[in-house]
Parts: structure tokens; C-alpha cells; sequence
């Protein structure tokens, strides 16, 4: 019997995608008696009146039944006498892009349903491109409705000859064109008379034979690590699932990023010990030497694998909101979650045609080329070779939702050749001399909250207490440093990237530094907060819209309504509420006096633990 085959549906709303996989289980009896019996029933009040509706047997979810469209990722398990399948059936809409994306990374083999009434559509271009970026080297395109047109060799002809045109230059292994009719049931299980010039097996038999895993047995050992297991003082095992190739007791391995040399001494596989392990199974290694080994490293007879900080990938964008340069994600990479920085969009690739368009603003579903540079180095690979290691996702920071999924292209050495340059003055003595724990107090708020002037304030209390200080303030900034960067987002994003910067090197100078900034977005801080470090103390001065446009010490609030000023935060830019601020102050509530009273008291409290 053959291994497990994972493979994905795709198509859009109408082509008969659950018709199709639900034929294939009614013809291959893999039903039990009631459920065919209750199939029966609910098709007399079904969509098809009276006749057998396919479809209703892979309705896990009765919103699809409701709306008529699948949405979810719904993964349905079945199996033959030759083999076991793991279907993931996913929604075709464009909306669903991300649902697709996280099916056909699972997955080995992608059935691609066109309509022989239609022929390929976008949707159908736009499958195929997510299905090869994800991975998938072996496609059905599964001709469907042919009855529809008559089973016309000429039609069926054309689409598979459209479908390879377009399919030429993603490197695939297997394509496989098949005349279908999902609701007649041709070429689903056996082949059909009605199309006697199709000389090619019928789908299910199809699925049964073929052979997605290309990889063989001498192929490199890669293991990344989950875990390490230390039950007791004379256990110590590595834990991971074999991302690619073998292993045997006795082999050599490097451990990545260290690139110490062992062997290994033993090998679990549950809680069996086992001479060998391969590709997909879950194992726990030990090894003949001490090695330094955490989570996100790699054991590896591999010496292809990247240890870097920085690489050039192709994303595919699913977040609801733009896609800004320099913003700061969660890169979940292989075993390992890190802060990430989306760098220089290079460009954005045409869905339909796989052409290079350049580009600088990116929006939902849309294919882009970027550099993405990470907090640290990290261990990966590109993903021609290794899928596991060579693709990623990017988290919000913020929501915590899935943003972006990506494939590693190639590493970018650029960063390697700076080197750190330790300096005999450390920051401990810069700070002992000054007789003080360096700090950033971090104001954000709106325009005219008061940010500006209780910065001044604290600033002046924490000289007089013998302090030594920095105030770095929007305006001034924006005079020298900054001057170069607008309002627009991506602009925000670099000032504050700059400013966190400056402060950090102020904080090591020894300084307590003051930072009053907009500061509008909570990814941008938590980024600030990241560069800087625990020596973050985060104000949000709370003073009402109304309040700030009361005020309108410099004006600026009138421009704005009259249009003047666009991208103007809190009137025509949004002011993200800071999520945990240490400090919550509303300036229409407190004097100065009281309000500077506060800061300082959180700062002290700060500043002793
Ligand atoms: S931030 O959003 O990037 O953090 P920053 O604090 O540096 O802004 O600068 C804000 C100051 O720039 C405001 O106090 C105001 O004086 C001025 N300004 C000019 N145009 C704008 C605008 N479109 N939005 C906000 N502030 C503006």
C-alpha cells in the first residue's frame, strides 16, 4: 500500500469541487450504509431535486450549505484498499486566499477544477500560483462539467493546452489533465466511455499511484528542533519532526547555528528506540558530545543550511491592512518565532501572468518580492531546498493574526560583513559614572495632548535630582535627523524606527533619555520597545481628541479640518490606544505639577526594580 497522500481542492464557487471529492467517496463505497441512505434522503430536498447531491456528503460546515460557499479549511480523512488520503477542501473566493495558503502548504498534490464551460478564469491562475508557491510540485487539473460541453475532445483540448502555457515556468513535477464529470461521475473511479479519446487513468485511480515524495533515501538528514527532553540528569534528547532525509545510529551531525560536530548514540521514535528515522517522523535524537542545542536549532549532515539574518523572499500578503516597509512582525520560522522587519519591497508578481510588476504599495492577497531582515541570526534554508526550513509565516504583533506566508528565496550575506566592535568603555561604566540606571521614558499621544510639555517638565525634576538627560521631541527631531520623513504611514514607521534607535544609543551613553512622539501605531512601539529593551517605560498621554483640538496650540487641528494637512493623526490618520502603557495620564484631568508628579513616580519605581 502506498503512503499518505495530502492533497487540496481548489476552485471557484461553482465548479464543483465537494461534487467532485463526494462522487469519488459514493463511487469507491467508502460510505456507510446510513449515511448513503440519509444522502438519499436529503437530496430530495436538496439542490438537485431528487437526484443524489455529491456535495452534501462533504458538508461538515452548514454555513457553506447556507451561503453555498466553503469557509474554512476543512480537512476530511478517507482511504481505499491501496491507499489513505487527507483532503483539504478549501473555499475558492479571493476573500479565502488565506484559507488556500494554509491547505496547500500541507499538502502534496493540488486538484485544480476548471469549468469546460469556462475555461481557466483568473481564479484558476491564481490557485495554481498560491498552490506552487506553497510547495506543491504535482497538479491535477481536473477538467470538470465536460458533459456540459458535449465531451468535447477540442474543448477539453484547448483548457489543458491553456493550463500547461501557464503552468510552464512554476518547476512542477507532475501534471495531470483529466476530463471529469463530477455529477455523472465521469472519469471519477473508472474510466468513461463517453470520453474514449481521453487515453489517461480517471482521478481516483490517479490518486491511488502516484508518487509526490521525490526525495530519497541518501538525501541530506535535517532535523529541526522542538525540544529538548531532560527528564533526569543522565537523559538529554533532542526532539523534532525529520524535515528531510535519514538518519542511522553512528552518523555524524552538525548542530546549527553552533556547528559543533557529534554522532548519535540513540534514537527514539515515540517510546521506541529504533536504529534509523526519516522524513516526516517525529523523533528524539541523543548524541555522543555536549553540544549547545535549543529550540529553532538544527542537527543537520546538511552544510547547504543558512545561519543569517536577513534573507530575499516571496510573500504572499493576506492581511486586511496594507503592507508598510519597515514594520516589525513575529516571523515564525521552522521551530523558531523571532521579531522581523519587512525591508525593501522589491516587486509585486502579476498573479495572472507571473510577471515582475514594480510596485510600493501592497494590498490583500497580492504576490510580492521583499527583503526581510530578523532580529538575530536564525538557522533556514531556501525553499527549493527544503520546504520546512525555507518558508514562513508573519504574525501581527498587534492582533496576532497571520499577516503574511512566505517562501525563502536566497540568504543575504550583506549583514555578515559587519562585524560588532566591543569597546573597552562598556555602557555599565558610561551609567556607574553617571550614578544612574539609563532609562527612555516614552510619551505617545495625540498632537497637543501635552506630551511635549511634560517631557519638559519631567526632564527639568530629574536634573534638579542630579540626573543626567536627553529629551528627544517630534518637532525637533523632524528639524535634523528626520527631516526626510512625512506623515504617511511608512514614514511614521521609519521615524520611530530612528528614534528607538537614538534613544538606545543614548540609554548606552548612559542617559535617561525623554522621547515625546505621536508614536501613532502599537506595532511601532512594541518595535521601539524591542530595540530598546527592558529600559522602556511607555507614558500614553490620554488627553482627549476634543480636547487637543480645543487647544490647538500651533494651529494645526484647523488646517487639517480645512483639508490642508493630510494624514493628520486623530482627523485623517487613526491614533492606535497604546495596549499596556505603564502610565495612563489625562491632561485635562491633572495640573502639570500633579501629572509630572505621576511620571516621575512610575519612572523611580521603574528605575529601582
Ligand atoms: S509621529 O506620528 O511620526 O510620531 P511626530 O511625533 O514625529 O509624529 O511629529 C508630530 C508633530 O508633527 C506634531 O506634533 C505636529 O506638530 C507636526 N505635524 C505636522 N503634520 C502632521 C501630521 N500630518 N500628523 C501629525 N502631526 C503632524
Amino acid at each position: 500500500m502506498k503512503g499518505l497522500l495530502k492533497f487540496i481542492t481548489c476552485g471557484s464557487v461553482d465548479d464543483g469541487k465537494s461534487t467532485l471529492i463526494g462522487h469519488m467517496l459514493y463511487d469507491a463505497k467508502l460510505l456507510f450504509a446510513d449515511q448513503e441512505k440519509a444522502l438519499e434522503l436529503e437530496s430530495k430536498v436538496g439542490s438537485r431535486a431528487g437526484e443524489i447531491d455529491y456535495s452534501l456528503l462533504l458538508d461538515g460546515l452548514t454555513a457553506e450549505r447556507e451561503q453555498g460557499i466553503t469557509i474554512d479549511v476543512a480537512y476530511r480523512y478517507f482511504t481505499t484498499e491501496k491507499r489513505s488520503f487527507i483532503v483539504a477542501d478549501t473555499p475558492g473566493h479571493e476573500e479565502y486566499t488565506r484559507n488556500m495558503a494554509v491547505g496547500a502548504s500541507y499538502a502534496d498534490l493540488a486538484i485544480i477544477l476548471a469549468d469546460a464551460t469556462k475555461g481557466i478564469v483568473p481564479q484558476t491562475k491564481r490557485h495554481a500560483r498560491i498552490c506552487s508557491l506553497m510547495g506543491i510540485k504535482h497538479f491535477i487539473l481536473a477538467i470538470n462539467k465536460m458533459d456540459l460541453v458535449g465531451f468535447d475532445q477540442k474543448r477539453f483540448q484547448a483548457i489543458k493546452d491553456e493550463f500547461l502555457q501557464m503552468t510552464y515556468q512554476m518547476n512542477l513535477d507532475g501534471i495531470q489533465v483529466i476530463p471529469v464529470s463530477a455529477t455523472n461521475g465521469d472519469n471519477i473511479t473508472t474510466h468513461s466511455t463517453n470520453t474514449l479519446w481521453y487515453k489517461g487513468p480517471a482521478l481516483l485511480p490517479y490518486l491511488e499511484k502516484i508518487d509526490t515524495h521525490t526525495e530519497e533515501a541518501q538525501e541530506e538528514f535535517i532535523l529541526p528542533i522542538q525540544r529538548v527532553s531532560r527528564p533526569n540528569h543522565d537523559f538529554r534528547g533532542f526532539q523534532g519532526q525529520v524535515a528531510a532525509g535519514g538518519i542511522r545510529i553512528g552518523d555524524e551531525l552538525m548542530v546549527l547555528p553552533s556547528k559543533e560536530k557529534a554522532n548519535v548514540t540513540s534514537i527514539l521514535t515515540t517510546d521506541q528506540t529504533t536504529e534509523r528515522a526519516h522524513y516526516g517522523k517525529p523523533v528524539t535524537i541523543q548524541l555522543n558530545r555536549e553540544v549547545d542545542v535549543s529550540r529553532g536549532c538544527v542537527l543537520t549532515t546538511s552544510d547547504q543550511i543558512h545561519v543569517t539574518d536577513m534573507f530575499t523572499a516571496t510573500l504572499l500578503w493576506m492581511d486586511d491592512t496594507e503592507l508598510i516597509e519597515g514594520r516589525n512582525y513575529l516571523i515564525k520560522l521552522g521551530t523558531l518565532t523571532l521579531p522581523g522587519t519587512v525591508m525593501s519591497i522589491k516587486h509585486k508578481i502579476d498573479i495572472n501572468t507571473g510577471k515582475e510588476i514594480p510596485s510600493d504599495r501592497i494590498f490583500k492577497n497580492e504576490l510580492i518580492t521583499c527583503d526581510i531582515s530578523l532580529a538575530e541570526k536564525a538557522v533556514f534554508d531556501t525553499f527549493a531546498h527544503n520546504k520546512t526550513l525555507g518558508s514562513f509565516i508573519l504574525i501581527d504583533r498587534v492582533s496576532n493574526t497571520t499577516s503574511a506566508c512566505g517562501i525563502i528565496k536566497y540568504p543575504l550575506r550583506r549583514s555578515t560583513n559587519v562585524i560588532w566592535q566591543e569597546t573597552d568603555v562598556s555602557q555599565e561604566i558610561r551609567a556607574k559614572q553617571k550614578q544612574q540606571t539609563p532609562l527612555t521614558i516614552w510619551f505617545t499621544g495625540l498632537s497637543g495632548s501635552g506630551k511635549s510639555t511634560l517631557a519638559n517638565e519631567v526632564e527639568k525634576r530629574l536634573v534638579t535630582l542630579g540626573h543626567h538627560t536627553m529629551l528627544l521631541d517630534g518637532d525637533n527631531v523632524r528639524h535634523g535627523l528626520n527631516k526626510d520623513l512625512g506623515f504617511k504611514e511608512g514614514d511614521r514607521v521609519e521615524n520611530i524606527r530612528r528614534i528607538a534607535e537614538v534613544a538606545k544609543l543614548m540609554n548606552e551613553a548612559g542617559l535617561i533619555t525623554i522621547a515625546s512622539f505621536i508614536s501613532p501605531y502599537q506595532n511601532d512601539r512594541q518595535q521601539a520597545n524591542d530595540i530598546i529593551g527592558s529600559k522602556y517605560i511607555e507614558i500614553y498621554v490620554s488627553t482627549p481628541l476634543e480636547e487637543c483640538e480645543k487647544r490647538d496650540v500651533k494651529g494645526l487641528y484647523q488646517k487639517a479640518r480645512a483639508g490642508e494637512i493630510p494624514n493628520f493623526t486623530g482627523i485623517s490618520s487613526p491614533y492606535e490606544v497604546p495596549v499596556q502603557p505603564h502610565l495612563t495620564i489625562d491632561t485635562s484631568e491633572y495640573s502639570i505639577e500633579e501629572a509630572t508628579e505621576l511620571i516621575l513616580k512610575a519612572v523611580l519605581e521603574a528605575v529601582q526594580t
